[in-house]
């Protein structure tokens, strides 16, 4: 390479280079012949550069071909002026070749490499390392470095240290499965993948590390979605002698450094906060998109003078099993019937209601309400009949026009009414198109229920997770009614999605027993699995709080997209399955004997 190597890169060159010698590397974007004259796009990660070869190097230009790896010595020339490029930066300029060597061939491609590539998923997986030439991923795994490197410079000069944390640790529940490591030196034993270094991290803040993070790799075995991978990486935070503001205040302040550095964006000095509740009520789930309105109203006032018995019938339910567990000491929340104006709807067909209708369903609505706001503000199709003489009360309360759609959910259940037209909510912002790619909404999520109640399993557990202290006012009452406790937890939602989560933990082990007891692991469980940790808050343990940010969700909304593949470098598919690579895969019987492992003979048939 000692002769070849590049001068500069083939982003850098501009009109005040003109008359400089260069050498360029790079791959073979693509190649034009004109009448003896080659005209080569040589690429690299900076840019593209117009290579012009005259009939001399006829020889070796007629063997390029796309992705041929090449160096190329030359001269910098301008561009005649009716050929200039506006749309390239180096567009003003182009290299007279003088000498071309080929770096290394390439075989014909299973894809072009463009600006993003266009093949099926598992293709661009199977070669990832072409993909990754697209100019968009490219531009998104720089975007994602940077995004790293911003957290970390910020969170250094605020004085947080980066301590790594074990990738094998003890298997400890913690939401999801564990993904298990055997162990060869203890036969039957095994470590797990952290899910996230959670406990760790409150382990060192008993040793004092007062300001601790880390960009922590997690392993979580659940089934992977969109904005969900078996592996993933969080900025994983957590301080000592703080309160919810501090942890707020900071991820605010390290937010806002990210943005400004990464994208010149700048963020507001505070973020936008709801509670738990309110979020449910407006916008039917705790992770709200707010970059457009369409809020959630109640529309239960409306039922009692109607005679829409389905309505009616919900309502009677909700209240009667809201008697029910009155009567055994637990508050629920009772009949929900919630309405969604959507603007300029009335245009909607019926086929496209029904099909919004299948989609409430998914969210166990039993059905989806409708009618339209017609032009001398009457209500008309659907349920209108039922509710027309309260069409003017109605329009005013929920703030519909002339040409709107107000669809509507009843059930005797209230999350299951506002969290089916919730999911209608986002399904019609992104279907609408009001979800503006270049806004980023911030909400604070506050006050979330500690416990949630488990009516398969019949039992409490942990809402987030079980070292989640309770706000102080529930202390007294908490074994009474869990249900009603809530936690001194947060979330952090951008444009729909959850971005970060944490809380203020429990540091007192009295408290950790409690929680403990409520969520049924008993003090042998509890000491069993968690034993490291309370007797470690036996010494001292001061109070202390945290939050983890996932950086794959993070790079992925500040790169506008809702995939955090395009923002991975080798991610798994939604099989788990890395298809450049097969894995996971079969081992050596060999390896098995050595891990104290028996694969059962009847696995083929499992899958
Ligand atoms: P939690 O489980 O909510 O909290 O995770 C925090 C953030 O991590 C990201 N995240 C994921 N990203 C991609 N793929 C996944 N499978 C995945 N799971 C989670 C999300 C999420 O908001 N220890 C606590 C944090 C704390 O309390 O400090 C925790 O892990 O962006």
């Amino acid at each position: 390479m000692e002769n070849n190597k590049r001068t500069v890169t083939c982003g850098s060159l501009r009109m005040s280079d003109a008359g400089r010698s260069v050498t360029l590397n790079g791959w073979v974007h693509r190649k034009r012949d004109h009448g003896g004259v080659s005209f080569v796009n040589l690429r690299d990660l900076y840019g593209v550069t117009q290579v012009v070869a005259n009939a001399e190097l006829s020889v070796i230009t007629a063997e390029l071909r796309n992705e041929y790896c090449i160096a190329v010595e030359g001269t910098v020339h301008a561009r005649p002026e009716n050929m200039v490029n506006s749309e390239m930066p180096t567009g003003e300029i182009e290299v007279y070749a003088e000498k071309i060597i080929v770096l290394n061939r390439s075989e014909v491609l299973p894809f072009q490499i463009d600006e993003e590539t266009r093949a099926n998923e598992d293709f661009r997986l199977k070669y990832r390392y072409l993909d990754l030439r697209s100019v968009g991923m490219a531009r998104r795994i720089r975007l994602r470095s940077e995004t790293a490197f911003a957290a970390r410079e910020w969170l250094t000069a605020q004085g947080f240290l980066e301590i790594e944390t074990p990738t094998f640790i003890k298997s400890t529940p913690e939401g999801a499965r564990d993904y298990l490591v055997p162990s060869r030196l203890h036969a039957g034993k095994f470590y797990a993948l952290p899910q996230s270094p959670q406990l760790y991290k409150q382990l060192l803040m008993v040793a004092g590390f007062d300001k601790y993070f880390q960009i922590a790799r997690c392993y979580r075995d659940e089934d992977a979605r969109g904005d969900r991978q078996p592996e993933f990486t969080q900025i994983d935070i957590e301080m000592s002698f703080v309160n919810r503001e501090d942890v707020l205040t900071m991820t605010e302040g390290l937010m806002r450094h990210v943005f400004r550095k990464t994208l010149n964006v700048q963020l507001p000095e505070r973020f936008t906060r709801l509670t738990w509740e309110e979020t449910q009520e407006r916008f039917g789930t705790d992770k709200p998109d707010l970059r457009f309105g369409m809020e959630l109203k109640d529309f239960a006032p409306f039922v009692e003078k109607s005679d829409f018995s389905a309505f009616k019938n919900a309502i009677a339910e909700g209240r009667y099993v809201q008697n029910e567990a009155a009567s055994k000491g637990i508050r629920i929340a009772g009949a929900g019937v919630k309405a969604l104006v959507v603007p300029e709807g009335a245009v909607f067909s019926r086929k496209r209601i029904e099909e919004l209708e299948a989609y409430a369903k998914i969210y166990k609505a039993k059905g989806l309400a409708w009618f339209k706001v017609s032009t001398d503000g009457l209500l008309e199709g659907g349920a209108s009949k039922f509710f027309a003489p309260q069409a003017a009360e109605i329009a005013s309360a929920l703030g519909a026009k002339t040409g709107d759609l107000v669809l509507i959910v009843a059930d005797a259940k209230r999350a299951i009414a506002n969290t089916a037209l919730g999911a209608i909510r986002s399904k019609l912002g992104k279907d609408l198109g009001l979800c503006d790619k270049g806004k980023f909404e911030f909400v604070w999520i506050i006050d979330f229920p500690l416990f949630e109640f488990n009516e398969e399993e019949n039992h409490w557990e942990a809402a987030h997770h079980l070292f989640s202290s309770p706000k102080e006012e529930f202390l007294g009452a908490m074994e009474k009614d869990p249900g009603a406790v809530l936690g001194d937890l947060y979330d952090l939602v951008l444009n729909g999605y959850e971005l970060a989560s944490g809380s203020i933990r429990i540091h007192d082990p009295a408290l950790q027993k409690r929680v403990f007891a409520i969520t049924g692991i008993n003090a042998e469980a509890a000491e069993q699995k968690f034993g490291f940790l309370t007797n470690a808050f036996k010494y001292g343990a001061p109070p202390h709080g945290g939050i983890a940010p996932g950086l794959d969700r993070l790079v992925m909304l500040m790169a506008g997209k809702s995939s955090i593949k395009e923002v991975v470098a080798f991610p798994k598919n939604t099989f788990a399955v890395s298809p450049m690579d097969d894995c996971p895969s079969e081992v050596e019987q060999k390896q098995l004997d050595e891990l104290h492992l028996e694969i059962k003979r009847n696995i083929h048939t499992l899958s």
